[in-house]
């Protein structure tokens, strides 16, 4: 069987589209700031797991002034990208990466205060082992800070295109099948098992994801739609195919042209402690 973690053929598309997140969604982003901001007086290490290209690691940088931020990831391609945006924000001398697969033994965290997963403990293959450690990693008192996809991303208004109106939606279902079998995890329903792992949950918040216009959201949208393509089960109508490939190609239809696009989605984020 595939599992979707050992499998990085696509890494380009999700880092680029990891790195886009932090341009088009920024209302979510300071959202997540100040939901974080009343908690943060006493960090100072942090660790974030399964960190990507750091959207996560530099806002925890900038929230939490003077903390020091080691960012784990199984790709050395992700952390590379994410040195270039520590670079950028001005927060190299407090990030750290390490390379380590969070499915095999761990490296040593050093007793974080904060412990950072966003979207990626429904890609560990044990998630309720991962909580146990991140538990067991965590200063008595430490903060564990999880947000995972609540609803998919979509991109085009539900009215478009106009040959295919309701097209997404179809994309999605398509899709729907092959997600359940190769990330089981995703969409799960972490708070009870939070609780099991011995975390008491401060909060558990609801983020309703909505972007306003920006220049990279067509490419956004184009890095998006064809990782879904990519995962299409031959359920899609061929009409619709056609469709969604013209929106993917590069003529008038396609996605960077459009000004109909629509990007939402929705997270859920879990605020827990050790006690
Ligand atoms: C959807 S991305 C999220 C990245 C980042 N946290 C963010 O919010 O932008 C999931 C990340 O988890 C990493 N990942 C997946 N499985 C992993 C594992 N077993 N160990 C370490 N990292 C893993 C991937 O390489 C990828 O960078």
């Amino acid at each position: 069987m595939t599992t979707h973690h050992h499998h990085h053929h696509d890494d380009t598309g999700m880092a680029e589209l990891l790195d886009l997140d932090a341009e088009v969604l920024t209302e979510y982003f300071a959202t997540l700031a100040d939901w974080l901001a009343p908690h943060t007086g006493a960090v100072h290490r942090i660790a974030d797991l399964g960190a990507g290209t750091g959207t996560g690691t530099t806002l925890l940088a900038t929230v939490c002034p003077r903390a020091m931020v080691v960012a784990v990831d199984s790709s050395p391609d992700m952390l590379a990208r994410l040195r270039i945006r520590a670079g950028d924000r001005g927060v190299t001398d407090r990030v750290e990466t390490v390379v380590a697969d969070l499915d095999e033994p761990w490296p040593e965290l050093g007793s974080p205060d904060l412990v950072w997963m966003a979207n990626s403990l429904h890609h560990c293959a044990d998630p309720d082992r991962v909580m146990a450690q991140v538990r067991a990693a965590l200063r008595p008192g430490g903060l564990f800070v999880v947000t995972e996809m609540a609803e998919p991303m979509r991109y085009l208004r539900d009215d478009a295109p106009a040959q295919a109106p309701g097209l997404e939606g179809r994309v999605l279902a398509a899709v729907g099948h092959r997600a359940r079998r190769e990330v089981p995890e995703l969409g799960a329903d972490f708070g009870p098992r939070f609780t099991a792992a011995g975390f008491d949950l401060l909060d558990e918040r609801h983020f309703t994801i909505t972007a306003t216009p920006s220049a990279p959201q067509g490419r956004y949208a184009q890095i998006a739609l064809s990782r879904y393509r990519e995962w299409l089960d031959g359920s899609l109508a061929p009409d619709d195919l056609r469709v969604l490939d013209d929106l993917l190609g590069d003529g008038p239809e396609a996605l960077a042209h459009r000004d109909d696009l629509e990007v939402r989605g929705g997270r859920t984020g879990w605020l827990l402690r050790r006690p």
